[in-house]
């Protein structure tokens, strides 16, 4: 309509400051956000820590680009780490507490410039874009009297779950038994009572107790969404149309935008670039395996991911890779420099006899383009940890998945990926060649084809879903006039 095209007047543009929690799987979604911001004529400035900007800096051009744009800009702050920290994402708990108690006053001067001028002639910070999982960004805008919105990377189906888990305690559902049968169905989560298993909750549901500080930082995603002026999550109405009316009814005001990374050019009024911020990435892409796939047949090969944070302990690893080999399938697997625990973090992680034992049927690199993996042609199925963003990817993709959940949002994300969506089939907790090998045969070539019709039907619903008209896309318009009113 002329309504969304009508271009803002300068006095009253506003200005959003974004602030994502600094680790992989959080950037690209939240810079996607920002740049479609940007796009419809926004003032964006967008926060990271100077140790994640140097690494996104260094491994994804996007950033520069987005730099050069009058209207947009990254500011970084310290994070109170030392220099020489490795700062491995599975150690988020240290960051946030370090940005939390060490960072307040550098996030403070950025939305409250000191010298009462913006160094750039740019209108004060009408708005906050803080991510849920970063309560100092919340808080402190709070403070100073912002307006703040909440962002959530994960889904639907995960933050609802963490939201009732302190019910469950109140009922005595968690902590689990000595002895609990996983396997038994948890029936007290609105929603989920039919197929949600023990196993299938939070990872840290089976052995933390409620007064941990990881239980209390999930707690704070929920409670915080609730708190801000609108809740902003990466998700689609025909993939968790239920979960969003359990989440809309703690936080009435919320916008399903997702997913994110497949708005392109055409889908949002003066949209400029096309889906360039997709790869942003904290490791160097290793291209090479494009050229290695073009070589296989149709659907021939497994994709084997297990994200950025997750680690795997050597036997898992080598039960996985013998795993591969014994289906007799091709491979194309990523191994993370810090994939395998207690590892030194440099390549040597593959130990040799993988290498050897691969060349004839896999490739295995250190990271990979994962989009562009997962739109190739010969790509067959995803062996997945179940992050969010990987399940996104492969959901659009039209890939069915093999879910080995690692922990957090993961259990949550493969039980609704093969109970609810059946797109895929949930290997949680099994660990052994011979399951690995089976399961993988089974996707590729017994049920497959179903679940791959299933997903295919889930990829165009996602795709309708960021088109004009789309659910997404008119949540998105919604979201940009909701920030607008802020500066009326
Ligand atoms: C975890 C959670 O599981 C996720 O749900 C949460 O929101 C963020 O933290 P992570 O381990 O990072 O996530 O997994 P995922 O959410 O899947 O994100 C990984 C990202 O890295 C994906 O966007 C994927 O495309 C990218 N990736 C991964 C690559 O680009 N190349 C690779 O080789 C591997």
């Amino acid at each position: 309509s002329g309504e969304e095209q009508r271009p803002i007047e300068e006095e009253m543009t506003p200005h959003v400051l974004m602030f994502p929690f600094p680790i992989q799987g959080h950037m690209p979604p939240m810079l996607k956000l920002a740049e479609l911001l940007s796009n419809v004529g926004l003032y964006v400035t967008f926060v990271n820590t100077e140790y994640s900007h140097r690494r996104f800096m260094h491994h994804s051009s996007a950033l520069a680009r987005l730099e050069q744009r009058p209207c947009f800009r990254f500011r970084t702050i310290p994070d109170g780490l030392p220099e020489d920290d490795p700062r491995p994402a599975l150690h988020f708990m240290v960051i946030e507490e370090s940005l939390r108690t060490r960072s307040r006053e550098s996030y403070r001067e950025l939305l409250t410039p000191t010298i009462g001028q913006d160094p750039d002639g740019w209108p004060p910070v009408s708005c906050v874009i803080a991510d849920a999982v970063l309560p100092l960004a919340l808080d402190v805008a709070e403070e100073v009297g912002i307006h703040v919105l909440i962002f959530r990377t994960g889904g639907a189906c995960s933050f609802w779950a963490f939201h009732c888990i302190p019910e469950l305690v109140k009922v005595g559902v968690l902590p689990f038994p000595e002895d609990a049968n996983l396997d038994e169905i948890v029936s007290s989560v609105p929603g989920m009572e039919g197929f949600l298993r023990r196993r299938d909750l939070p990872s840290f549901c089976r052995d933390v107790k409620s007064s941990d500080n990881i239980f209390r930082l999930l707690k704070t995603v929920t409670t915080n969404a609730a708190r801000a002026e609108a809740f902003i999550i990466n998700t689609f109405e025909s993939l968790e149309a239920p979960m969003l009316s359990h989440v809309r009814s703690l936080c009435p005001i919320t916008y399903a935008v997702g997913p994110l990374h497949t708005f392109v050019k055409t889908s949002i009024p003066q949209n400029e670039l096309d889906s360039s911020t997709n790869s942003v990435n904290m490791w160097e892409e290793d291209c090479d395996c494009i050229r290695w796939l073009d070589m296989k047949l149709d659907k021939s090969v497994v994709y084997v991911s297990f994200g950025s944070i997750a680690v795997l302990s050597r036997e898992e690893l080598m039960e996985f890779w013998q795993g591969l080999v014994d289906s007799g399938k091709q491979f194309l697997w990523v191994v993370r420099p810090d994939l395998v625990a207690g590892g030194s973090g440099e390549k040597d992680t593959i130990p040799e006899d993988i290498e050897e034992g691969t060349r004839q049927r896999g490739c295995i690199v250190g990271w990979a383009p994962q989009d562009e993996v997962l739109a190739h042609p010969a790509v067959g199925c995803f062996l997945t940890h179940s992050g969010w963003n990987s399940t996104l990817e492969s959901v659009t993709r039209g890939v069915p998945m093999i879910c080995w959940p690692f922990f957090t949002d993961q259990q949550v994300n493969s039980r609704f990926v093969s109970a609810v969506w059946k797109i895929g089939v949930d290997m949680k907790d099994k660990i052994g060649r011979s399951i690995v090998a089976e399961t993988i045969n089974n996707v590729m070539d017994g049920e497959g084809e179903e679940l791959r019709r299933s997903t295919v039907e889930m990829a165009e619903a996602a795709r309708i879903s960021v088109e004009k008209g789309g659910s997404s896309y008119i949540d998105f318009l919604k979201l940009v006039q909701h920030i607008k009113s802020f500066c009326r």
